[in-house]
């Protein structure tokens, strides 16, 4: 089957090279023949091997009638939506690593694919390399998933392992995931938790059955952990990881937020380092199940998106049952509602003041740290409740990070 990129960069680039690479491997393992025909990017790319393929013009690629499967890796919402559409409309099976754009209008392109009678898949939105999608939508089908709990973000998460291992700044450690090209072009929406929060809403469709828009969704980044949260989260045997979550609580709400999160070191989801992503799901029948892997990188994104590509192939006459429901209005709960511990770092004030206002906390301590701060965890209550009472009580809180216990 004839394949077309939209976007020649990392995620692009890749997937021409592994359909190219590893056409035999493809053909013996799934019986699918794909051909790269076009490839559709505004740069130049005269020294690329793919040099005769590239078109700077889309009409060229959605009114060719041989290009079967059309790949977007251009990332942004548009014009990738309006490009996805089209193809859709013009009968050709869409494959996208871009989780604005799921995240945003993903009801309208598995909507758009339905009525045209092909597949849109979009394993590569979430986790990089690492089958999530298909796992949840499939494999754990037979399950009530009650909850979902991530690193889905590499940036944050190779940063956060360079200041918890090594020491190092936030700064560097965000130049040099740059430099790897972990990133996104612009990095707020790594280490703003954005990113991150795409991800989820994507996850939290899928395990809910219902359109998760990312407006509205509660969200934290890691730019104002310091060196001195980390050590007092390593006083606490425990380490500080980015954490997208969502869970369906018992009046049919659906909780979702991206904070960072203090997780003991016994967690499953602590030794979850560097650039890797890991996906917790929980399940009624299975119980816990981890998916753990590269979350981001050039060939780990094109493997994902390369195995849609091929199960577009494998279904060309059959549009795969996939996807969610239009989104329900009131569908998410505030997370203040929400019970939690919280570690907290604060100016220096009278223990008495902390312990009459939260009752038993731990105190927290390291060689080195600032005799002008106090810094404890207190037990768990509602969110909003244990925020009502910092303000009451006057407490000047320099950090605030949420304590998870998966
Ligand atoms: N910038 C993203 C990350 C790339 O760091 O995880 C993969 O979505």
């Amino acid at each position: 089957m004839n394949v077309a990129i939209l976007g020649f960069g990392v995620v692009g680039s890749g997937v021409a090279e592994v359909i190219t690479k590893n056409s035999d491997s493809i053909l013996k393992n799934s019986d699918v023949s794909l051909s790269l025909k076009k490839i559709l990017d505004i740069r130049d790319f005269a020294d690329s091997p793919f040099a005769s393929l590239m078109t700077k013009n889309f009409e060229d690629i959605v009114n060719d009638d041989d290009i079967d499967i059309v790949v977007e890796t251009m990332g942004g919402v548009n014009p990738a939506f309006d490009f996805a559409m089209r193809c859709l409309n013009k009968g050709k099976h869409v494959v996208s690593s871009n989780k604005e754009l799921v995240a945003t209008k993903g009801f309208e392109l598995l909507e758009a694919a339905r009525k045209n009678n092909v597949n849109f898949l979009f394993e590569a939105s979430v986790g990089g390399g690492i089958p999530i999608i298909r796992p949840i939508s499939r494999c754990l089908a037979g399950n009530r998933i009650s909850e979902i709990a991530g690193i889905l973000n590499g940036t944050s998460n190779f940063i956060l392992t360079k200041m918890i291992v090594e020491g190092m700044s936030f700064a560097d450690a965000l130049a040099l995931a740059q430099q790897l090209g972990y990133a996104e072009k612009d990095p707020t929406a790594d280490v703003e938790g954005l990113d991150a929060m795409r991800k989820i809403c994507i996850l939290a469709s899928l395990a809910f059955g219902s359109h998760v828009y990312p407006e509205g969704v509660y969200c934290e980044g890691i730019s104002k952990i310091t060196l001195s949260d980390v050590a007092y989260a390593d006083s606490a045997d425990c380490v500080i990881k980015l954490l997208a979550r969502t869970r369906k609580l018992e009046d049919d709400k659906i909780l979702v937020m991206v904070t960072p999160c203090l997780i003991s070191k016994d967690s499953m989801l602590a030794g979850v380092n560097d650039v890797f992503n890991a996906c917790l799901v929980r399940g009624d029948a299975t119980g816990d199940v981890l998916m753990y892997g590269k979350g981001a990188g050039k060939l780990a994104t094109a493997s994902a998106v390369v195995g849609d590509v091929i199960d577009c192939a494998a279904n060309d006459e059959k549009r795969k049952f996939f996807g969610w429901e239009a989104a329900k209005e009131n569908c998410l709960a505030s997370h203040l509602e929400a019970d939690t511990a919280l570690y907290i770092r604060a100016e220096k004030t009278d223990k008495a003041l902390i312990d009459s206002t939260f009752g038993e906390v731990k105190y927290l301590s390291y060689d080195g740290c600032d005799e002008k701060e106090i810094a404890f965890v207190t037990g768990t209550a509602k969110e909003a409740d244990l925020m009502g009472k910092l303000e009451t009580a006057g407490i000047k809180v320099l950090s605030l990070i949420r304590v998870a216990d998966y």
